[in-house]
């Protein structure tokens, strides 16, 4: 098997070939992931509710997310390899460059930090040092005290006009995927056309390049709360792998998400050509 790189990723956005990626935190689901066929995987922060039973991703820390790279990349060795920031390890540039390496030790392929324009210099930097970034816009979780909650953003024209900015400012300093989170389809289409670099949906709609799912969410494991993007791929197969073998059907099939687990439109695009022309004004009308 051939190693997985990013230039793989933007040939599949180029072909129109969707494409689905999983949180993966050990070395036998890693395998199992990578044995059915998934070729992205991401240590994500999420580990700080899904393995360790906070109500947040703020405890986790960056020992945490290198322990479980380590884990990952053991369990797959072929597998382009995100690994989270955690929060406030990337507060400046500097800080965020110290801990990339970290993870880039650690056997990380790719480091993802999340927010908007306010992290441009921070992305310039790590590029130019050869740490290339995935940038993560929407409901960004370690914002949750700002958001007041873990809440679908975007639904407004300010709020869209702000998401497709940042999208474009982080792509434009450096960033070789996105990862946008709960926003509405629509929203998310728009995002997806304007960029060059293959983003990857959760909560999105089906319409973005890739589509990712954190593992137990995928499996059924939601300890009572299930978010309303996941589908449980567990239900009515034999075991986990049929399940993520489905998950990987349904999501080069552009199936997932369905409509039920997709959130509803507030924006429409009006003006989807006027996005590259600079004029934002009249993209959006809210229905
Ligand atoms: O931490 C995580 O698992 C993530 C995904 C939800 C994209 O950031």
């Amino acid at each position: 098997m051939k190693p997985t790189s990013i230039t793989h990723l933007l040939q599949l956005k180029q072909q129109k070939t969707k494409f689905a990626t999983i949180t993966a935190y050990d070395a036998s689901f890693a395998k199992l992931f990578e044995d059915q066929g998934i070729r992205v995987m991401l240590v994500g922060d999420s580990l700080g509710m899904t393995l360790q039973g906070h109500d947040s991703t703020l405890p986790v820390t960056i020992e945490d997310v290198a322990y479980h790279t380590r884990a990952v990349r053991r369990g797959a060795p072929y597998c382009l390899l995100l690994s989270d920031l955690p929060f406030m390890t990337y507060a400046t540039p500097e800080q965020a460059c110290a801990n990339a390496a970290t993870l880039m030790r650690a056997g990380a392929n790719m480091v993802k930090l999340e927010g908007g324009s306010w992290l441009t210099e921070t992305v310039q930097m790590l590029t130019d040092r050869a740490v290339p970034v995935c940038a993560h816009l929407g409901l960004t979780p370690q914002s949750v005290n700002i958001f007041g909650g873990y809440k679908v953003q975007g639904r407004d024209k300010d709020g869209a006009d702000k998401l497709l900015e940042d999208a474009l400012a982080l792509e434009a300093a450096g960033a070789q995927l996105l990862v946008l989170e709960c926003v509405p389809a629509a929203l998310a289409k728009t995002i997806t056309d304007a960029q060059q670099i293959p983003v990857i949906g959760i909560g999105a709609g089906k319409d973005t390049d890739g589509q990712i799912l954190v593992m137990h969410d995928a499996l059924g494991i939601t300890g009572g709360h299930t978010p309303k993007f996941a589908k449980n791929f567990l239900a009515g197969q034999s075991d986990i792998r049929s399940a993520i073998r489905l998950y990987i059907e349904e999501v080069e099939q552009a199936l997932n998400p369905a409509a039920e687990h997709t959130f509803n439109k507030f924006v429409t695009v009006i003006h989807r050509s006027l996005i590259r022309e600079g004029d934002r004004s009249s993209v959006w009308r809210t229905t």
